[in-house]
């Protein structure tokens, strides 16, 4: 019997279209002699949908008409499978489309990649691969990340946060507490956000109160840091969970402007490491890149080890990308960020260590499948049920 994947995409992120890609990677890169791939697509407006056409990245063109022609659809677990349920149900004939063994979210950004769609599944209780809530929604948050950073010891930069809230009420004390702490040029970060959106650099306060402005646009918290003004960029991605991780290659994902864009990220394409010249169709795999990056062996060395012990001190699982910030001026590195359901799923930095994206995907399930193992010995509940026992002696008053 082939192991059912259910892989779960799109949703209601700015990354929606990047999702509907990473997923479509994903499914002609599952081995269909082992496995049976169940496309489970989130619409822009949250609901879920099944379909054929699900599978082919041409249907995607026009979103609306691709929705009138599949299945919308409700995931139930019924105590012993976990079905696809066609929903609203047609009063005849079999609702029940399919079951799913495993779920394979590959959502990004917000209301997925942030630990929401690990929430549903934990309730569905599926076993599913990637990141458990905790660890994906701290991923999410750059303030709350920083801060589990800065506690674990683990270099990143230093940085002022508030509520914006609170910044509309004392502008001139927070101003003054960031210019106190932190030196220009600054960048201004909203605090949830992915894909550079909601990012400035500012060099004078004036700028730096525009930057806020602009932030606050986009999230109720906002993370100022040091800005870093001879850098390099080095990303490495982690498969594993907490207790085996391996690193990849690393990379050096190269920018037209200051800032890493959106439009450098996703639209404009660039060269694939094989030479042809790709347009946006792929996301983070064509990004223009230097693979692997160009640092010396000992930074090499030290990014991966500070990328796994990210991935650990976060409690990630599956296959995350760690991002950091390098200062070309002292050779210092930081992790910025981390991405817990990585563009392309980092296949590529896998494929430059000789592991095929099909075998990444292989690796994958077999973790999610061990943590639910491990999840099944833990005790969740008592057999004794504490309402059965006599009101006086659980001290229950009348
Ligand atoms: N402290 C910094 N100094 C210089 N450039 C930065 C700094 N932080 C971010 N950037 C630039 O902005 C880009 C986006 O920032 P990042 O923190 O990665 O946010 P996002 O979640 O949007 O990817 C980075 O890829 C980098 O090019
Ligand atoms: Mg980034």
């Amino acid at each position: 019997m082939k192991i059912k994947i259910g892989v779960i995409f799109g949703g209601r992120s700015v990354e929606h279209e990047i999702s509907i890609i990473t997923a479509n990677q994903a499914m002609t890169n599952i081995n269909e002699e082992k496995y049976e791939i169940v496309p489970i697509y989130i619409s822009k407006a949250g609901l879920m949908y099944t379909g054929e056409k699900l599978l082919k990245l041409e249907f995607y063109k026009d979103l609306d008409n691709l929705l009138k022609e599949l299945t919308p659809i409700t995931i139930v677990n019924n105590g012993k499978n976990v079905n696809i349920v066609r929903y609203p149900m047609k009063k005849l004939g079999n609702n029940i489309i399919n079951t799913i063994d495993v779920a394979f979210p590959t959502m990004h950004g917000t209301n997925g990649e942030d630990g929401t769609i690990a929430g549903y599944l934990e309730m569905l209780q599926v076993p599913y691969i990637g990141c458990d809530m905790l660890s994906a929604s701290i991923g999410m948050d750059k303030i709350m990340m920083r801060r589990v950073l800065k506690e674990a010891q683990i270099p990143s930069l230093d940085y002022v946060a508030f509520y914006s809230t609170d910044y509309i009420k004392e502008e001139e004390k927070i101003i003054n507490e960031i210019e106190e702490k932190l030196r220009y040029p600054l960048i201004v970060k909203a605090g949830n956000l992915g894909s550079s959106v909601g990012i400035k650099k500012a060099k004078t306060d004036t700028e730096l109160k525009e930057a806020i402005e602009y932030s606050m646009q986009f999230s109720d918290r906002v993370m100022v840091e040091n800005a870093i003004v001879n850098l390099k960029e080095v990303n490495c991605s982690i498969i594993g969970d907490t207790s085996n991780a391996i690193a990849s290659e690393c990379e050096e994902p190269l920018g037209s402007d200051e800032i890493l864009s959106y439009q450098d990220k996703y639209i404009s394409g660039g060269k694939t490491k094989a030479g042809e010249v790709a347009g946006g169709s792929k996301g983070m795999a064509t990004l223009q890149r230097k693979l692997p990056a160009e640092i010396s062996d000992e930074m090499k060395s030290e990014i991966q080890e500070l990328a796994i012990k990210t991935f650990k001190v976060l409690g990630c699982s599956g296959v995350s990308r760690i991002d950091f910030l390098v200062d070309n001026d002292t050779n210092d590195v930081y992790v910025n960020e981390i991405n817990t359901i990585p563009g392309a799923l980092s296949y590529y930095l896998w494929e430059a260590t000789g592991k095929t994206f099909e075998k990444e995907i292989d690796e994958l399930v077999d973790i999610a499948l061990k943590r639910k193992r491990e999840r099944e010995k833990l005790v969740f509940s008592y057999d004794q049920n504490i309402l059965a026992l006599q009101g006086n002696k659980i001290g229950i008053k009348k």
